[in-house]
């Protein structure tokens, strides 16, 4: 695991968007693993302006996104489609019918099987290249809560009510409006991609940084999966960094890594 310590998430997010380019330039048809929430913010940002200078196209790429909410009315502005629709397909090339999210239309029962097709066209496409990942206060990737099976597939879950707590910020603050169920993908899911990138910003997620890097591994720590994959790099700003007991390691190593490697 590469832990890169920035020192702001924008300098993160260059990394991330270096990393879609020298993708984009080694494949025809390149698939990113889309997350939502705060943290994945500057990187969107960031895909927004290189596209619109004409650095980078992702016209030729598919999106899977992680996650989604069940429950919510179709187009509702806090869905997770929505929120790829207007940071991402809205403001850069990324075609809208290239980007897929769990279908959560039909009635609960259905969902199973809809989850199934999920991962199978996930599969279909040749699977993720680059997964983006943020990670929950408790712990979480996609939505897979603290106690989630680390071979899971996708299927549906329910949100702890730190997460709702954590989330109602996109529902105009009220814990009560967000969703108590989800679909996201399993941990086995997102193991499945070839390079996983976890960003990570804020003191609030130090503790949580710590306990996913350097922790032991732990369905009570969902993240801590990431140890089990060959290729992770986890993006972290100081501040998200300084509960890490390895941190002058990780420096060094960022520091005299010949610049042709990349993350
Ligand atoms: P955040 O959420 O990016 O809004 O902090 C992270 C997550 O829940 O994965």
């Amino acid at each position: 695991m590469e832990v890169v310590i920035v020192d702001r998430p924008g300098d993160g997010a260059a990394l991330v968007a270096g990393a879609i380019a020298a993708l984009v330039a080694l494949r025809d048809a390149p698939v990113l693993g889309l997350a939502t929430g705060g943290t994945p913010q500057p990187v969107y940002d960031r895909l927004a302006d290189d596209c619109s200078a004409g650095r980078l196209s992702l016209a030729g790429a598919s999106a899977f996104l992680l996650d989604e909410y069940v429950g919510l009315p179709a187009g509702h502005p806090a869905s997770y489609r929505q929120v790829i629709e207007r940071e991402v397909v809205a403001r850069t090339d990324l075609r809208s019918e290239a980007v897929h999210a769990p279908d959560v239309a039909g009635e609960e029962r259905e969902l199973p099987a809809a989850c199934a097709r999920y991962d199978d066209a996930i599969d279909a496409a040749g699977g993720v290249d680059l997964q983006l990942l943020g990670v929950g206060s408790d712990g979480h990737i996609g939505f897979n809560e603290p106690g989630s099976s680390l071979g899971s597939r996708t299927r549906l879950k329910t949100l702890t009510a730190r997460t709702r707590a954590d989330n109602a910020r996109f529902f105009d603050g009220d814990p009560e409006a967000v969703p108590h169920h989800v679909v996201t993908q399993g941990i086995g899911t997102i193991l499945a991609a070839r390079h996983l990138v976890l960003l990570a910003w804020g003191d609030g997620k130090a503790e949580i940084v710590a306990r996913l890097v350097e922790g032991p591994v732990s369905a009570s720590v969902p993240a801590s999966a990431l140890q089990l994959h060959h290729h992770v790099t986890v993006i972290v700003d100081e501040p998200a960094a300084s509960r890490l007991e390895r941190a002058g390691y990780y420096r060094e190593t960022w520091a005299s890594k010949p610049a042709w490697q990349g993350i």
